[in-house]
């Protein structure tokens, strides 16, 4: 039977793989498009997912682990075709359905990353790496603020009154409040977690 160690160690290097295709998709999504305040936006989301691959590398490394290499491999071919479309969906933009539909992808995944993320810190917590709780929030969080980005832009698209958007999740703040009630702490902050 998997221990929650093994489950936290699964779950991370399946984050760790993804914010690779992530990062690899949004660096193709930012060259398909012209508007340079919307470049910008995903140049920053893409440096986000760096840094997230970053901080999952550290944690993989000290549960004695590391990234998962057949993991990887597929996640580098997703993330260079997802970034293929991006552009292609650039060039042929009629009627702005290229940019839609790259930003109506990049939601819908995103959508996932932030309960991704929240289960991570309940398997770190129940595993004994309680310290990585207050960053797989944080990501979880940032990923949370991807995902609005990216419904936000969907919702400007006419393409919006035909295609339906995704369900929105929760409040932002309940992902640190779900987190309390499920390990019955009442602070987040690293001391707690010690
Ligand atoms: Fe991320
Ligand atoms: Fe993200």
């Amino acid at each position: 039977m998997k221990t929650p160690k093994d489950k936290l160690i699964k779950l991370l290097q399946d984050a760790h793989a993804g914010e690779k295709a992530a990062a690899y998709a949004y660096n193709g999504h930012a060259r398909s498009l012209t508007d340079a305040v919307e470049i910008n936006d995903l140049k920053k989301i893409e440096d986000e997912e760096w840094d997230h691959r970053k901080r999952l590398a550290i944690m993989l490394t000290e549960l004695g682990s590391g990234p998962r290499a057949s993991r990887e491999f597929f996640m580098t071919l997703v993330g260079h075709t997802i970034s293929s479309l991006c552009r292609l969906g650039g060039y042929l933009n009629g009627f702005n359905f290229g940019w839609f539909m790259s930003m109506y992808g990049a939601g819908k995944l995103e959508r996932g990353n932030i309960v991704e993320y929240e289960v991570a810190a309940q398997y770190a917590f129940e595993a004994g790496y309680p310290h990585f709780v207050p960053s797989l929030l944080d990501m979880s969080e940032i990923e949370w603020d991807h995902e609005l980005y990216f419904r936000q832009k969907s919702f400007s698209s006419k393409w919006a009154r035909w295609i339906p958007i995704w369900s929105e999740p929760p409040a932002r703040e309940l992902i640190q409040k779900n987190f309390l009630k499920f390990s019955g702490r009442d602070r987040l902050d690293e001391s707690s977690f010690a």
